[in-house]
Formats: structure tokens, C-alpha cells, sequence
């Protein structure tokens, strides 16, 4: 049996007092609802704040069935030294999901961004070290993991983002700028995915990227460019299984379903599982008056994207984080509000209760 929190404290509560309880929303959890459509619902956590917060853990308990570490799988704290490798972080992710009978999915095997300081200079060695230097990096780490996640980011963000969008890079082909490019040319997406599907034959090999959501020129760009790198791997018979969408949303960018369910089905098309891998949402500059109007609009607007992954065939759906209170949008200067205003961009506030986001995930699962 799954456990079930304690609810149903509205008949309690003093005078003028809102009704909605602190913890996980009544009736059944989001992993159970998803869970008897056939999909699948999980978010991202940071292991210490699991061991630390007995409400965040409750919750995430009750309302995931699919983790993925924040930062744990990340290579600054997987091999912060060449050669050292520290497992420690994402064994309590995966200590967590095992007692409470969750899947955890491994992110992310290259990135651009959380190298460990060594590795950026390291990669200029040479083109035979920097391949050794990934495949020894890759290797390690599905060889841990290899009986606990069997799906894994395992190229993060590699296509360059056009201007107009977030982080524009400074190129017009389809590969960002990078380190590993540098390094390696453009064959080192798929030397990454051989590697990983050599390293471990069964495992889920995703490719995830961001900023290929909305109806706007530059998201329509990154879809076409996407959809050429990975169509060129396909022709070449690299193993490839999953596109994972992160779907870091932004009010400010319409959103239309046609051009994206196109997009999704393309890489069904191409016989690519897609999931939803990051969902969060960042509000318009401008707010609604009251707490109530901005938390409907995200769920509408996030409801609408949802909407629109599972009519493109996406079955997992990840949110970066279920609460206002443990999200980046609110400790990353980078993408926190300039005014100040705390996000409500996840299904929970910072006191977590559910909000507006919570039941429009709940209505998309139950549909
Ligand atoms: C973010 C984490 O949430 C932050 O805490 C960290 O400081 C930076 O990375 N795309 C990704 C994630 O693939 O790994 C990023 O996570 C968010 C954007």
C-alpha cells in the first residue's frame, strides 16, 4: 500500500483561514492517477532536502513515481576530481526512491554546464584524451547505475539556441558552442550515445533539450535544427530511444499545440519515445493582482502545454521540482524574477499546498 497523508483538517480550521490543508492534495496522489492512464508522473529532487524536510518528502512520496536528481547525476559532484568518483549524493536519491518504490532516471551524462573545474582544461588535451575522458566518465557511471536507472539524459542541451530565445548561442549551426565540441568536432553526440548503448545495452538513451516548446521563430529554429541532428544520427544507426522535452516554460512566449504537436510527432515518426523531462513555468513580467489570478493563468498556460505533449504521444511528465519553496526559479539569479515577486511556477507553494498547477495536472491524468 502506498502511503497516504493525513488530510481532511478544513472542518478545523479557525474562521477566515483557507481551506487548503499543507502537504499532498487530498484524494489520490498524481503518481497513482497517471499511473491508471498508463503514464507516468515524477519530478526533480535534491537528496537534502528529502533527508531534511519530512513534508517535502511526504509529498514527494506520495505524488511521484519518477525521480530525477537535480544535481546529483550532474559530473561536478559525479567526478569533482579527474579519476575520483562520488556516488554518495545520488545513492541517497536512489535510497529514497527504493523505500518509497519510485523509478529514478539519470541526468546527464554531457552537459555544458556543471563541469568540475578540472574538466574544461583537461578536455584540451587532445582529441584521444578527451575521448577517454568521456568514455571513462560514462562507463563509471552506468556501471553504478546499471541495476537502478535505466533511462539517462545522455546529452543535455546540445543544440545551439537561436537569437530571440534564452542564452542565444553564438553560432548558426546546429551544435552549441561547447567544450565537448571543441574537443571532440561534432561527432561526440553520438560517440556519447555509443559509449552509453555499449556500456549498457538495455539502457534508455535519451537526448534532452529545452527552448523547443513555443510558437515563436527562434523555438521553431531550435525544433528544425533538433530534428536534423537527430534525424542525421539515425541515419548513421546511432542508438538513440527518447527525446526528452524539458519544458522550462515562459508566459511571455505564445504557446500553440499544432506547431509542437508536429514536432513531437516527427520524432515518433522516427520511432523516438518523447517525454516532458523539466516542467516549470516562469510567469509574465507583468502579474495578475492576486495570488489566485497568477496561479490560475500558470495552470492554464502549463495546462495547455501539458495538454498538447500527451496529444503528441509524450507518457512521463517531470516537473522541475513540485514546490515554490525548493525551486531554482527562486534561488538561481539567473532565472529568478527581477522584481522580486517568488515564482509560482510548480504544482505546490512555498507552504506547500497545492495550487491551481496541482489540479490541472490531476485533470490532465484523470482525462
Ligand atoms: C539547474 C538546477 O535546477 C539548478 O539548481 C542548478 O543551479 C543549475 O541547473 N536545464 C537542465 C537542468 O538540464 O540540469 C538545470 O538544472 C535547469 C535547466
Amino acid at each position: 500500500m502506498r502511503r497516504r497523508a493525513v488530510l481532511g483538517l478544513a472542518g478545523t480550521l479557525p474562521l477566515g483561514c483557507t481551506a487548503v490543508a499543507q502537504g499532498p492534495a487530498a484524494g489520490p496522489g498524481l503518481r497513482d492517477l497517471a499511473l491508471a492512464r498508463s503514464l507516468t508522473f515524477g519530478t526533480a529532487v535534491r537528496s537534502e532536502k528529502l533527508e531534511s524536510d519530512p513534508l517535502l518528502s511526504t509529498l514527494v512520496a506520495r505524488e511521484a513515481e519518477l525521480l530525477v536528481p537535480e544535481w546529483e547525476g550532474k559530473w561536478d559532484v559525479l567526478q569533482p576530481e579527474r579519476g575520483r568518483f562520488e556516488f554518495g549524493p545520488l545513492r541517497a536519491v536512489l535510497r529514497f526512491a527504493q523505500a518509497n518504490r519510485q523509478r529514478v532516471r539519470g541526468h546527464a551524462l554531457l552537459w555544458h554546464e556543471a563541469m568540475p573545474a578540472w574538466l574544461a582544461p583537461a578536455l584540451q588535451e587532445g582529441q584521444a584524451q578527451a575521448q577517454q575522458i568521456l568514455e571513462t566518465h560514462i562507463v563509471t557511471v552506468l556501471g553504478e547505475t546499471r541495476a537502478s536507472i535505466r533511462d539517462w539524459d545522455v546529452v543535455n542541451e546540445v543544440i545551439s539556441a537561436p537569437p530571440g530565445g534564452d542564452n542565444p548561442s553564438p553560432t548558426t549551426g546546429d551544435l552549441r558552442p561547447s567544450p565537448w565540441l571543441s574537443a571532440l568536432g561534432p561527432g561526440y553526440v553520438e560517440r556519447a550515445l555509443r559509449i552509453a548503448r555499449q556500456a549498457d545495452p538495455t539502457l534508455r538513451l535519451t537526448f534532452n533539450e529545452f527552448g523547443v516548446y513555443s510558437d515563436t521563430p527562434w523555438a521553431q529554429m531550435k525544433r528544425e535544427r533538433l530534428l536534423r541532428v537527430v534525424r542525421g544520427l539515425l541515419d548513421r544507426n546511432c542508438p538513440l530511444d527518447a527525446v526528452g522535452i524539458q519544458g522550462h516554460l515562459q508566459m511571455r512566449e505564445p504557446f500553440r499545440a499544432e506547431p509542437f504537436v508536429e514536432f513531437l510527432t516527427a520524432l515518433r515518426g522516427m520511432g523516438l519515445a518523447v517525454l516532458i523531462t523539466e516542467m516549470d513555468v516562469r510567469e509574465p513580467d507583468v502579474l495578475a493582482p492576486t495570488l489566485e489570478a497568477r496561479d490560475a493563468a500558470v495552470a492554464e498556460y502549463a495546462g495547455a502545454f501539458l495538454q498538447a505533449s500527451r496529444d503528441g504521444g509524450a507518457r512521463t511528465f517531470l516537473v522541475w521540482g513540485m514546490t515554490d519553496r525548493d525551486s531554482w526559479l527562486l534561488s538561481d539569479p539567473g532565472v529568478a524574477r527581477r522584481d522580486g515577486q517568488a515564482t509560482r511556477g510548480h504544482p505546490y507553494d512555498s507552504e506547500l499546498r497545492p495550487k491551481a498547477l496541482r489540479a490541472r495536472l490531476a485533470q490532465i491524468f484523470s482525462s
